[in-house]
Formats: structure tokens, C-alpha cells, sequence
């Protein structure tokens, strides 16, 4: 932009370098700026900070010394998903930061404009978000404040995290040691609300309620008042509508409240590959479409799943059982599954299926329908009318525990199936189209008979979407 002589005399500079040309936005903590860089001759994004008005002097210092200091340190990290800090300087008191213009719209101004965006989207942005994440905790950075309005995406896809260590206090973000909260705590992550430090695992819950918002279209927390927010950032289990299959496991699995058990970035971005690789058939196909026809293709070298099936079963469990929160259903909604077939119940003689002695591995003889007993594996090498991809108990053997509400029974058994069945580990992206997948749940006499015959194992079971037999056998051997 070419500026006329007079506006050039009355323009602002910042530190005899940078020329202030016009507001871009401004947030919690301060304005950001478009400014020009006179020496490199660039234009720039510049923050300048702002504190809020009753943050007394002596915290005010410590507090910018902390700001300076870790944008500093986010200036030396080297990633195209991290927005490139320039400079950092103080001038009459107060504090700005250079960095990298991005002439693209933060994920709030998106989402706000486009609604919910599609899953295989927000994977992508999920991926290249963890990717940043990666690089600078491997500096030892903490981000603190992974929001949506601090991720901003370009028109070729690429994302930019921006606001490293900038809207910081010394413990944490939002909550200055004065009592002084800045901004909405909707993002800020339960460990750092009970008082704690934010570490690497907090950024990685921050991401996942970022993605919650990409692609549910609102905040999993935000609620009418500030306490209400933090009150269901620390008691309640985030409702998936539209999120599904392995980027629901990535969303649900890092919001955990215990950050020990959230997810690894291993295994997050093992999920969130899967999703970008995987086209799920639409939602509201048949759950048994006759159209398929293709055989399945036979054994194919992959890892051991199992692990897999644990971390899975377990992180929908404990989303489910936040204190036992049974009367909460739809974490994952498996009814826009198309490879979900019926649930049946287990284990007396009122239950779908009275009786239930297969194995992980084993393999049924006669077509899964309700009514019928299965007491026996058949040869997995020929053909055979279901497997078991997994029994699995995640409730433990204590004899006085009580036998949940049914339907939220149903409603985990269905979330975990699917969830391990979206796993390539498990089965094969080549044969899931072909494949519908069935879970079983205990029934109360299985769930409270003595513990040597007790069996509160939920079972998942795979079957031909076609109803024909299985030649070769899908799930891989322990
Ligand atoms: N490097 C940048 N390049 C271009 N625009 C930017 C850059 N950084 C921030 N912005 C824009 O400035 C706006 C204000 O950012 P700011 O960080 O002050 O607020 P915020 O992130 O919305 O809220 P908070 O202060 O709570 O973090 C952003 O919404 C974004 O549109
Ligand atoms: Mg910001």
C-alpha cells in the first residue's frame, strides 16, 4: 500500500521501525495490528498488550517479564504451523509482539460463517495442530492458550497457531494470581482451573476442545456464566452430535479431566490419519445395504490390535463413567454408523442371546440373530457367520457393583464397537464396507452371578452386511 506523504508524517512508529497502518482485531489482551516493517520493508502482525485494568503493579511486571520471556522463546520455534515471531520489544511501558502476518481467518471466524465443518477437515487441521504442538513442546514451550480464535487457517488448508506464551500470567493464562480472570475460561483446561500448571498434556486437551467446536459448531464448554463454564469443564462429559468413529476417540479421549489418561500423540495422530484416510460412507446409509458384493480379501500383516481395544473401550468408559454418569448416552452417536448392526443382550435365560461362550478371535457357526445360543468357536479357516473382534471388560469384578441402566450399557458397548471396528489395526479399511458390527451387553444375572461364572465382558462381534459367510477370517490372531 502506498500511504500519501501527510498520513506518513502522522503515523504511528513503534520503535522507529514499524509503521502502524491499521487495526486488524483485538481480543482479551491487547490489539493486533498491520503494521510495515520500514527497515526489512514487510508487512507485519504486531500485538500490543495490554493488561487488564485491577492487575497490580508488582504482578504486572512479572507478568510481562513472563510474556517477553516465553515469546522469545516461541520466536525460536521452527514450524509452518506456528505463526514466526519477529520481535519482541518494550517501548513507554508497553509491551509488543512482532510476528508473521496471516491473512486468514481464525477457526471462530469460520466456524461462525460455514457452521460445523466436515470431519475429514478438522482432522486435517487436528493433524497439523498437533504437529506445531509437537515441535514446541519438544522446546519445552507450553502453548497455554490453544483456542479456535488462535488458530487460523489459510485457503490452501494450512493452519497457523498463533499467540504462543502470549496471554500468560505465572501459572496459567487466565486467572491472574490477583483473582483477575481474563477472558472467557471456555478453552482453559480442568487441571489448570483446580490450580495447576499447565503442561504439554493441557495444550493436547485445549486442541481436542478446539476440534469439538470445528466440528459440533459450538463450545463443549461454554455455558451462561463463567461458573457454570468451569463447572462442566470439570464434571461433564462433552456431547458428540455430529462427531464420530476415530476423531470422536481423538476428541473424547483427550477432554479426559485426568491428564495422565488422556491420549498420547501417538496415538492421536494414529486416529486422526485414519479419519483423513477413511471415506465413511454418508450418514443415514442402510445399515445393511445389499448392494455389497466384494469378498473379503483375505489376511493381511498388521499390528497387534489389542492394545488398541483397551485404550478405546477404556477412554469411551471413562467418559461415560465420570462417577458412574450413566444417564448420559450419545458420546459417539453410532446411529449414523452404517456398519452398525443390531445390539443384543447376553446371559440369562430372558436375554437376546441366552447363552455367549466365544472368545476374542473366536469365530460363530450360525447366523447372529436374537434368540439363539452360541456356545462354541468353528474353524476360523472356513467359513464361519460372525468373529469376535473383541470381548473386552472394562467394569471390573467387585461383586457389589450395580448393574447399570441398560440402555446406557447399550450405548457404550455401541460407541467402543465402533469406534475399534473405524481402527485399521483391527480391521482392514479394505474390508469395512463390507462388514456390519454387532455388540453384546451382559444381562443382569450374567452381570451379578458369582464371580466364577460372571461375565460383564462387552463383546463386539463382526458379520457380513450381506448376511453371507465369511471365507477367510478378518481379525488377526492374539
Ligand atoms: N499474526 C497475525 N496475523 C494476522 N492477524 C492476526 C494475527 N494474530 C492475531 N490476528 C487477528 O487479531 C485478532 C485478535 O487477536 P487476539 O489474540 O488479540 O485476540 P483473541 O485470540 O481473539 O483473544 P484472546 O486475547 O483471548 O487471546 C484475531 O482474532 C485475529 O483475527
Ligand atoms: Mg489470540
Amino acid at each position: 500500500m502506498t500511504q500519501q506523504p501527510e498520513q506518513v508524517a502522522h503515523q504511528r512508529m513503534i520503535a522507529g521501525r514499524y509503521a502502524i497502518i491499521t487495526e486488524i482485531g483485538r481480543g482479551g489482551m491487547g490489539i493486533v495490528w498491520l503494521a510495515e516493517d520500514r527497515t526489512i520493508g514487510r508487512r507485519v502482525a504486531i500485538k500490543e498488550l495490554h493488561l487488564p485494568a485491577g492487575v497490580p503493579a508488582e504482578e504486572r511486571r512479572v507478568l510481562e517479564e513472563r510474556v517477553l520471556r516465553e515469546a522469545r522463546a516461541a520466536g525460536r520455534l521452527n514450524d509452518p504451523g506456528v505463526v514466526t515471531v519477529y520481535d519482541v520489544l518494550q517501548e513507554s511501558g508497553a509491551t509488543y509482539i512482532v510476528m508473521e502476518l496471516i491473512q486468514a481467518p481464525t477457526l471462530t471466524a469460520i466456524v461462525g460463517r460455514d457452521g460445523p465443518l466436515p470431519a475429514e477437515t478438522v482432522a486435517r487441521i487436528g493433524e497439523q495442530l498437533l504437529s506445531a504442538l509437537e515441535v514446541a513442546h519438544a522446546a519445552g514451550v507450553v502453548h497455554r492458550d490453544v483456542k479456535p480464535s488462535n488458530i487460523m487457517v489459510l485457503p490452501n488448508g494450512r493452519v497457523k497457531l498463533t499467540d504462543f506464551g502470549i496471554a500468560q500470567s505465572t501459572d496459567d493464562p487466565r486467572l491472574t494470581t490477583s483473582g483477575v480472570l481474563v477472558g472467557s475460561p471456555t478453552y482453559l483446561p480442568p487441571e489448570v482451573i483446580r490450580g495447576g500448571q499447565a503442561d504439554a498434556r493441557s495444550d493436547l486437551w485445549a486442541l481436542a476442545a478446539s476440534l469439538f467446536y470445528a466440528v459440533e459448531g459450538r463450545a463443549a464448554f461454554e455455558r451462561p456464566s463463567t461458573a457454570a463454564t468451569m463447572h462442566a469443564i470439570l464434571n461433564e462429559v462433552p456431547y458428540l452430535t455430529r462427531g464420530q468413529g476415530p476423531l470422536a476417540a481423538v476428541i473424547t479421549g483427550l477432554l479426559n479431566t485426568k491428564p495422565e489418561a488422556r491420549l498420547s500423540t501417538q496415538q492421536v495422530r494414529g486416529l486422526l490419519t485414519q479419519v483423513v484416510h477413511q471415506t465413511v460412507p454418508h450418514a443415514g446409509t442402510a445399515l445393511y445395504p445389499a448392494n455389497s458384493t466384494r469378498e473379503s480379501t483375505g489376511p493381511v500383516k498388521r499390528r497387534n490390535p489389542w492394545p488398541w481395544v483397551a485404550a478405546v473401550v477404556l477412554l469411551v468408559a471413562g467418559a461415560f463413567t465420570g462417577g458412574w454418569f450413566w444417564g448420559r448416552t450419545g458420546l459417539v452417536d453410532p446411529n449414523v454408523d452404517p456398519a452398525k448392526g443390531p445390539t443384543y443382550s447376553y446371559g440369562d435365560a430372558t436375554a437376546d442371546i441366552p447363552e455367549f461362550e466365544l472368545g476374542q478371535g473366536g469365530c460363530g457357526a450360525a447366523p447372529l440373530a436374537s434368540g439363539r445360543s452360541y456356545t462354541g468357536s468353528t474353524d476360523c479357516a472356513g467359513p464361519h457367520d460372525f468373529e469376535v473382534l473383541y470381548e473386552y471388560n472394562p467394569f471390573g469384578s467387585e461383586e457389589d457393583t450395580e448393574y447399570p441402566d441398560q440402555s446406557a450399557l447399550r450405548a457404550l458397548a455401541e460407541a467402543s464397537c465402533s469406534l475399534v471396528f473405524g481402527l485399521n489395526e483391527a480391521v482392514p479399511a479394505g474390508q469395512r464396507d463390507s462388514l456390519v458390527h454387532t455388540a453384546l451387553v451382559p444381562a443382569k444375572e450374567s452381570w451379578e452371578a458369582p464371580s466364577s461364572e460372571m461375565n460383564r465382558n462387552l463383546y463386539c462381534l463382526i458379520a457380513r452386511r450381506d448376511g453371507k459367510q465369511l471365507t477367510d477370517q478378518v481379525v488377526p490372531k492374539n
